[in-house]
């Protein structure tokens, strides 16, 4: 049975951490990724002793190791139980410059240390709505083309998330989200898909329902953690 995952990305806003653990302690959630800010990440792993959950990062550095002040490296990340990080999301090449080759880097430490990367592309609003999506693919694929270089697709997974989508209430349309990931899954083979931008409860069965996508990135819905609960309770019903 196919699995919807379901990678959470708080972002620097501040979540309870026994309380958002309290919350998903009935279940194991198996396709549940957890990514909070690298202060708690130590303790959302001591309170997953039974692994009901992944836990991920948000970003990490380029580098190996060294003089890089206030920088974390995978091999830390890896110490502490981190198995998925999120790269090159458009808030870091937005507010902290992150490049195309910088995002590179790091998804080449992120394996070396076996953490699976959440690799993140996706486009502006084009000046002609009617060729956004042709716009997207464009975009994205040459995004992917200098993130992937010297890169094993089979180990990453690709995250989709269209600028003017996240945290704008302004989900893209099933159609442009398929478009977008056929041609992603077409061009690079990879595995698995999520799509990112405003995911939640009002949208989350129909995206689901789309076969090209594996799971969502999730920001501000992911804050609540009986959202996600009862978001993956139903896609696995729907999935059954
Ligand atoms: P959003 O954020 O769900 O709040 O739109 C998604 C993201 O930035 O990863």
């Amino acid at each position: 049975m196919k699995k919807f995952i379901f990678a959470c990305n708080f972002k620097m806003n501040v979540v309870d951490v026994e309380k958002y653990m309290e919350a998903m302690k009935d279940e194991n959630y198996d396709n549940v990724i957890i990514c909070p800010n690298f202060c708690d990440i130590r303790e959302y792993t001591k309170l997953n002793k039974s692994n009901k959950v992944f836990i991920g990062a948000q970003n990490v550095s380029e580098f190996e190791k060294g003089a890089h002040t206030g920088e974390v490296s995978a091999e830390m990340l890896a110490k502490i139980g981190v198995q998925f990080c999120i790269v090159g999301h458009s808030e870091r090449k937005k507010y902290n410059t992150e490049t195309l080759i910088q995002t590179n880097e790091k998804v080449k430490r992120l394996i070396e240390n076996n953490i699976t990367p959440i690799i993140c592309v996706g486009e502006e609003l084009y000046s002609d709505p009617t060729k956004q999506e042709e716009y997207a693919v464009r975009y994205v694929l040459s995004e992917l083309n200098e993130i992937l270089k010297d890169i094993d697709i089979n180990k990453v997974i690709i995250a989709y998330e269209p600028i003017w989508a996240i945290g704008s209430n302004n989900v893209a349309s099933s159609q442009h989200i398929k478009t977008v990931l056929s041609a992603i899954k077409k061009y690079t083979n990879v595995e698995f898909t999520l799509y990112g931008g405003s995911f939640g409860e009002k949208n989350y069965e129909e995206i689901a329902m789309i076969d090209v996508v594996d799971g969502a990135l999730i920001g501000g819905a992911s804050l609540k953690p009986e959202l996600i609960c009862k978001m993956q309770k139903r896609v696995k019903e729907l999935y059954e």
